[in-house]
């Protein structure tokens, strides 16, 4: 989890599901679920599904592989990245991690391979991984056909220039132009797709965007974001911003199928809340992000905080709520995490908050929660794809009407949305007594979330829409080109 959050299963991971599936899935437990038909948590679907249950889980252990049963499976259409075929890509990847802006540089590559295009990947920084997960990533995208060369090298250099299209991902990736393609930038500039990802002001240095106005295209992830580069870019650095498409991001495969999988998502829900000490019946809120003041879990824990309090003065009957913060990291944020877990202890609420490590499988949490809170602060999230990855599960949302988050909901369908700030500490509140009290809403707004996202945040529409700004780029670079 970096600047964007991301539930990326890598593959080890993705092979670990039906193992955790075969051997948590005990047949006590297939029993258990079989006839238990009393609402909580872990089971918000209705007993007509029990057939699907049983089928899904026998496919799981059939086959072995992760295979789903998808009811909703639509004709074979197109790939609409099929014109990539035999074209060759550079992708220029600021580092390779596994925080959210390499991941998704990564789910193109493959994307691209899937199609036939040749991939060459390399990573421009200095590594801050482990060689263990560099290793790991790397190996990955060999095993899919990806090649990966040395930033610097004479192949790199070979490569933009013999290549159709390079994509820089981040806006710290601009500094590869100068440093390794010397005097060549100006023959590759213009078919360089420039990926931006980010909203924070130390991006804005000409040292990384300098070459910015005159690269093929820009792509960024929400309109919000667009327009704060476009102003920013002229404002402070006085330059142009490119031909700027903006791209909404989607879900991957993966975790579509895990979110689709009731079996799968029973068992990790009864597992986490056990590992948690909550009850199945008990109601979970929860913010998923890397644990730092812009994403807001300090202002999170006081409406959280307030919310219990207003169910006591009103004396409402709702099962005990429940705060669960995943992305903690005691090493990076020690002040910050310090007061958050000051304040629980203040108002003693130890027993309803819970904090769990930065971990890249969002999926089993997400399977294990009730309500995800978006509260991340000032200009909000870039894009901010656990939303999305939260209304794949059939949650509601509730989040600042801020940043990419008012593009992905709909304030009042699958969303509430309340003010960034301290000013948001009473409406989210309010919304978490709101969703608490009542079970129908919140489940409507779930299901109303998991088709939108089935509408729009899916791979392949992620995908149509990464093919329209390929081609633009494709017919730009023929256009200067016949033109010189
Ligand atoms: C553009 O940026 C300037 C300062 O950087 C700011 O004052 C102004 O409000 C911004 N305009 C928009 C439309 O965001
Ligand atoms: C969480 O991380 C901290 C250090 O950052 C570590 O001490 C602790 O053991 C971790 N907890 C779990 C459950 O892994
Ligand atoms: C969201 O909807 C609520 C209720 O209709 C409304 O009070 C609030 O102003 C809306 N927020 C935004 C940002 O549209």
């Amino acid at each position: 989890m970096g600047k964007q959050p991301s539930a990326w299963i890598t593959t080890q991971q993705k092979k670990r599901w039906p193992l955790m599936i075969l051997l948590l899935l005990s047949l006590s437990t297939l029993m258990a679920f079989l006839i238990r038909s009393t609402f909580d948590s872990c089971s918000n679907g209705s007993i007509n599904n029990v057939g699907n249950f049983i089928r899904e889980g026998q496919e799981e252990e059939k086959g072995g592989t992760h295979h789903q049963v998808n009811h909703n499976d639509e004709a074979p259409t197109p790939n609409p990245l099929d014109f990539m075929k035999s074209k060759l890509v550079l992708l220029v990847s600021h580092e390779l991690s596994l925080s959210g802006g390499p991941l998704l540089l990564m789910e193109l590559a493959f994307l691209l391979r899937e199609v036939g295009a040749d991939v060459v990947w390399v990573t421009n920084q200095k590594q801050t991984e482990s060689d263990d997960i560099i290793y790991s990533l790397e190996h990955k995208m060999l095993n899919r056909g990806v090649q990966v060369f040395s930033a610097k090298g004479q192949e790199a250099i070979d490569t933009a220039l013999k290549a159709d299209l390079v994509v820089l991902n981040t806006a710290v990736a601009g500094k590869w132009l100068d440093a390794v393609l010397k005097e060549h930038v100006a023959d590759v500039l213009p078919k360089v797709l420039w990926w931006i990802h980010e909203m924070r002001g130390h991006y804005f240095k000409l040292e990384y965007v300098k070459h910015l106005p005159l690269v093929g295209g820009a792509m960024i992830d929400s309109h919000t974001t667009a327009n704060y580069w476009k102003n920013r870019t002229r404002e402070r650095l006085g330059i142009k911003m490119p031909e700027t498409y903006v791209v909404h991001l989607g879900n991957s495969k993966e975790l579509m199928e895990v979110a689709e999988n009731r079996v799968a998502k029973r068992v990790l829900c009864e597992h986490v809340r056990e590992s948690l000490g909550v009850k199945n019946e008990d109601l979970v809120f929860a913010l998923i992000n890397s644990v730092s003041r812009g994403k807001g879990q300090d202002l999170f824990l006081r409406s959280f905080h307030e919310s219990l309090k207003l169910i006591q003065e009103r004396k409402l009957k709702v099962p005990p709520i429940h705060a669960v913060i995943v992305g903690s990291d005691m090493n990076a944020q020690t002040k910050f995490e310090t007061e958050l877990r000051n304040f629980v202890s203040q108002n003693n609420m130890q027993g309803r908050v819970h904090f769990v490590n930065k971990t890249l499988t969002v999926a089993p949490y997400l399977a294990s929660i009730d309500v995800l809170v978006q509260n991340s602060q000032a200009r909000g999230e870039c894009f901010g794809r656990i939303t999305i990855e939260a209304m794949a599960f059939q949650l509601p949302v509730l989040g600042t009407a801020a940043g990419g988050t008012m593009e992905i909901v709909v304030n009042g369908t699958t969303s509430l949305l309340h003010p960034a700030g301290k000013e948001g500490v009473m409406p989210l509140s309010n919304n978490i007594v709101k969703l608490a009290t009542n079970v129908e809403k919140r489940l409507t707004m779930g299901k109303r979330g998991y088709e939108r996202v089935k509408e729009r945040f899916l791979e392949h529409h992620m995908s149509e829409r990464i093919a329209k700004v390929l081609k633009e780029i494709l017919l730009h670079k023929a256009k200067r080109h016949s033109e010189s």
